[in-house]
């Protein structure tokens, strides 16, 4: 389907943004794809709260951020109620991969749930948009193909994999509710797979998996028999497309699906890995997991119609600047076993006064020198809250967006599909 003319579509360019700068709360802005989203917001000259406890999230990927005048880092868990002043909420944090998301699955249903009610609380107070990351895992191993909307979906509600899958399906439909029941302004995308440079080495799924062994001379693991397909998304391309979602006008609460509708043998994908990196890795086959998708192509006719949005990037180029980014952790030996989960490490910071507690956000590393202090209120534990966030400093942004200017596309809907 073509792009609607520029007249038409609701938000013509994701960059328009650039025009009122706002201050934003990315939930789970420390992961890959939140990562991606703080560069390319703080790129459009906003303000970005990146919270995150870093279970899943690295460091590294927000590291060089710390330092912009306009991004601050919150550590907390998503599962304890919030408040801060924010123009806009981006819910993105969520164990993603089944090797993440299985190691404690009650964990990841509360981050789903308990994630959604928090920041749809915030939204509700603070009369805000707030955008759900929500996934393809919804459809479940679908019976219908290409995945559209309207499809309910074929979820095992009882395996391994359910405390992702419903759990997200709990969460929409706390979205939805809360859009009827409140009136919040909600904005609900389904995404599908999703790679580029800062996934996590070791996460299990099937780009990072293939890259890492392809480049070490290790096996390939397939499981199954390798026939069943997948679409794989470039990160720019999914970071525009929920840029573009956030912009849409109120009525417009989705679902909608964001993927690349290109779909793949997972034993195509190896192939082009194996070309790409020169590597001669043997393959070997293991046993599908549980409740494995067989197919999974996202219909993506309503991005197009609402957003103006399809995928640009291709899976060779999307597979080449992802494999530049391991080779450089491999040589830097930064990609090493499976680390621990830390979210029960993560601050949630002991009561500072009578009303609430805070968080010390340090605007570099080492933090102590130059650091905003960012309250977040308590919950009912804590008592009424009293106080306001205190406006952080104002500074031009120095990181460039995410697409567009780095990935050379201009805004995907401007392209011929
Ligand atoms: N990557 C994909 O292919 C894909 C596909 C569909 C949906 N999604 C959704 O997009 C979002 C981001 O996925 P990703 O691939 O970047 O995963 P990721 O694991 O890299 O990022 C998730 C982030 O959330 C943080 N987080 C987890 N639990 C938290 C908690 N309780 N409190 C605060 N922060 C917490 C993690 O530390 C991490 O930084 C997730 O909600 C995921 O379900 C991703």
């Amino acid at each position: 389907m073509p792009s609607l003319p520029p007249g038409q579509n609701p938000v013509p360019d994701g960059r328009q943004s650039r025009k009122a700068p706002e201050r934003i709360l990315i939930t789970g802005g420390a992961g890959f794809i939140g990562s991606h989203l703080c560069r390319r917001l703080l790129g459009d000259g906003h303000e970005v709260l990146c919270l995150d406890n870093f279970s899943t999230g690295e460091r590294g990927n927000i590291e060089e951020l710390l330092s912009n005048r306009s991004f601050h880092l919150i550590e907390h868990d998503i599962i304890h109620p919030l408040r801060l002043e924010v123009d806009r909420i981006y819910n993105l944090a969520c164990p993603a991969s089944p090797v993440h998301y299985q190691r404690d699955p009650v964990r990841t249903t509360k981050v789903s749930v308990l994630g959604a009610i928090n920041v749809l609380e915030l939204a509700r107070e603070l009369k805000v948009p707030v955008l759900q990351a929500s996934t393809s895992e919804v459809y479940g191993d679908p019976s219908v193909h290409p995945q559209v909307e309207s499809y309910w979906g074929n979820v095992n509600p009882i395996g391994r994999r359910a405390c992702y899958d419903e759990g997200k399906r709990c969460a929409e439909a706390l979205f939805f509710d809360y859009h009827r029941q409140y009136g919040v302004q909600i904005k609900v995308c389904r995404l599908f797979n999703t790679y580029g440079p800062r996934m996590h080495p070791q996460d299990g799924r099937v780009v990072s998996n293939f890259l890492v062994q392809a480049m070490r001379g290790q096996p390939i693991t397939i499981y199954g028999r390798g026939v069943q397909t997948r679409s794989f998304c470039y990160v720019d391309d999914m970071v525009e497309g929920l840029v573009r979602m956030m912009q849409t006008d109120p009525p417009v609460v989705g679902p909608v699906n964001l993927g690349n509708p290109q779909e793949f043998t997972i034993f195509e994908l190896v192939n082009v890995i194996l070309e790409l990196t020169g590597s001669s890795s043997r393959i070997v086959f293991h046993p599908l997991p549980e409740d494995d998708p067989k197919q999974r192509r996202p219909d993506i006719a309503l991005a197009q119609q609402l957003l103006g949005w399809h995928p640009c990037i291709s899976l060779r180029e999307g597979l080449e600047k992802t494999a530049a980014y391991f080779e450089q952790r491999l040589r830097h030996g930064a990609v090493h076993g499976f680390r621990p989960e830390r979210g029960l490490q993560t601050a949630r910071v002991p009561p500072s006064t009578d009303s609430g507690f805070q968080t010390t956000v340090p605007n570099s590393i080492e933090g102590g020198k130059d650091e905003t202090r960012i309250h977040i209120f308590g919950d009912s534990d804590f008592g009424p809250c009293h106080d306001g966030v205190r406006k952080a400093r104002g500074g031009a942004p120095d990181s460039p967006g995410a697409c567009g200017a780095a990935s050379g596309c201009a805004g995907a809907g401007n392209r011929a599909p």
